[in-house]
């Protein structure tokens, strides 16, 4: 059994999670601050978003030195004392590696624009007359995917922000210097490593204008991606840490061979095909509710589908770059808490590693931001602009950021009902939602029956019962539009998870909660007190025969 199994991960977005030094941002002090919280919710391991040195234009996605820490977050010393104190307390450190683009700020690129050839080839510069990008392609954070360098005659690439220069991962020299910055890292004592963007490192060897779409299906899931990764792995002697790769728009197949341990290349991967099923024709910009129909069935292909090829799935709801899940997928009004844990054991529970977003363990909410000037993040000030010029109304743009956002993710942790919800003292960079004097972690800590308690339950399930880490996957009564429901086997053992995604009681088809009980299946886990005859709004319950 591969030891990422029984695990449960926690993603920190630092310059939310806890403000020590009172100047609105959160830091690694903060971080060091809320160890034992993080230790009595159980996790195993700590996912830290970047702190590297940076400009922030992407919040840290934008690195301009991978070995230097960024004042704003702390020092390399205090760095050290984190991984050291987590150790303590049985939690390893997972850091965020932004291998795709580095900073325009980073000094091979400042070389590069210096006229240095050598760091030219770092990225990935093409010739071209001002007026003519070398292609269409379309940057993921909007606008076009090229920049162009006057004093160079050069245009380089970009598929995120022009501040974040895309590398080229076809000059080994490029490879090697990444490969120094894992061992590195390996040599602090951190146990794993979070890939960014990892699936759009190989790009084309020819560039050429994307006639049907923006670019991606050019570069995502590359060429060489598969022998980059391995050789990676290979040289830097990071084999044997817990590695997962974030894939962009990437296919089920490309995830086995991420994924599967003979390939040697990552131990898991996250995908985002689950967290499009609320885009209207495929584009986030353009709202709709989310389709639970085709949101079982992404689960049952990728949940089936990576069992068959021996993949393995990061399972998630939520992360930074995502509205948070209890406004998304249920309900942040009267239903607010049983959604929240129903939503918490749906994907706990499935075959895969789970995810902890920060804030969700308490089930906090979007931002509800009515005004622009709110809002932070760049992909969400590029849009309001976009969605303008595009003809909506400013109410209209207001209303599409309010549910799709990236902020939505990134407000503070909301620690209690003091000033600033208690992340810090000082005004922070981003506000909290008004909701934060009910939904915040004192008052969860108080609560035996609260969201917290709910998923320290599903960790313990997974550290205690070999079932949930390793039993076989299949998905149940996969007609129903408003049921989630999946069965697990591990030799004799079952243990079956029932989802209601909607507001009213449903009736399962395909077995009563009855019958299930009459198999000799009984209640391990619910957010209700009992077993009903038809599962209750928003209720989760977990059946097992042991
Ligand atoms: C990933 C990160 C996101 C960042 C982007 C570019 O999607 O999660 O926050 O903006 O990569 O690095």
């Amino acid at each position: 059994m591969a030891d990422f199994h029984n695990k449960v991960v926690y993603q920190i977005y630092p310059k939310s999670f806890k403000d020590a030094n009172g100047d609105g941002l959160g830091d690694l002090a903060g971080v060091i601050e809320k160890l034992d919280y993080l230790a009595e919710l159980g996790v195993d391991y700590l996912w830290l978003t970047p702190f590297f040195l940076s400009p922030q234009n992407d919040n840290g996605y934008d690195v301009a030195d991978y070995r230097r820490i960024d004042p704003d977050f702390g020092t390399m010393a205090e760095v050290e004392k984190l991984i050291d104190e987590a150790g303590k307390r049985g939690m390893g450190l997972m850091f965020d590696m932004v291998f795709n683009h580095t900073s325009t700020e980073h000094e091979w690129f400042q070389r590069a624009l210096a006229g240095e050839e050598k760091y030219q080839d770092y990225y990935i510069f093409r010739e071209g007359e001002p007026d003519q990008p070398p292609t269409n392609w379309v940057s993921k954070f909007g606008g076009p995917a090229w920049a162009y360098v006057p004093q160079l005659g050069k245009w380089y690439l970009h598929l995120f922000d022009k501040t974040q220069a895309d590398l080229n991962w076809e000059n080994p020299q490029v490879r090697r210097e990444l490969q120094e910055v894992l061992k590195f890292w390996k040599e602090k004592g951190i146990k794993g490593f979070r890939f960014d963007v990892v699936n759009l490192i190989s790009k084309p060897a020819e560039f050429a204008d994307d006639v049907e779409g923006d670019g991606r299906r050019f570069y995502t899931d590359g060429r060489h991606v598969h022998e980059f990764l391995q050789e990676m792995v290979r040289e830097s002697g990071i084999e044997g840490m817990v590695t997962v790769g974030e894939m962009s728009s990437t296919t089920l197949e490309n995830c086995i061979r991420y994924s599967c341990p003979q390939d040697k290349e990552l131990s898991m991967v996250f995908n985002f095909h689950h967290l499009k099923v609320d885009y209207k024709d495929g584009d986030k910009w353009q709202l709709m509710p989310p389709d639970i129909k085709s949101l079982k069935e992404l689960f049952a292909k990728w949940q089936e589908g990576m069992q068959a090829g021996q993949g393995w799935n990061a399972t998630f709801w939520c992360n930074h770059d995502q509205p948070r899940a209890v406004s998304r997928f249920g309900e942040d009004g009267a239903w607010r808490e049983k959604s929240a844990k129903m939503l918490g054991a749906c994907i706990h529970l499935m075959r895969g590693t789970p995810y902890i977003y920060q804030g969700e363990e308490i089930g906090m909410t979007n931002a509800g931001y009515a005004s622009i000037d709110q809002y932070r993040d760049v992909e969400s000030l590029n849009y309001y602009e976009i969605l303008c010029r595009e003809g909506k109304s400013s109410a209209e743009a207001l209303a599409i950021l309010a549910a799709r956002s990236r902020d939505n993710g990134r407000t503070p942790m909301q620690w209690s009902a003091e000033a600033y919800a208690g992340f810090s003292s000082h005004e922070p960079w981003l506000l909290p939602p008004d909701n934060y004097k009910k939904i915040n972690v004192a008052a969860a800590r108080q609560d035996q029956d609260s969201i917290f308690a709910f998923y320290q339950q599903l960790i313990r399930l997974r550290h205690e019962r070999e079932i949930v880490a390793e039993g076989k996957i299949s998905f149940l009564d996969r007609e129903n539009e408003d049921v989630i429901a999946y069965e697990r086997t591990l030799g004799a053992d079952r243990l079956v998870v029932l989802c209601n995604f909607c507001g009213r009681e449903v009736s399962l088809r395909e077995k009563s909660l009855q019958d299930y009980q009459a198999e000799g299946l009984h209640r391990v886990l619910g957010n209700y007190e009992d077993v009903g005859q038809a599962l209750r709004p928003y209720e989760v319950v977990v059946l097992a025969n042991s």
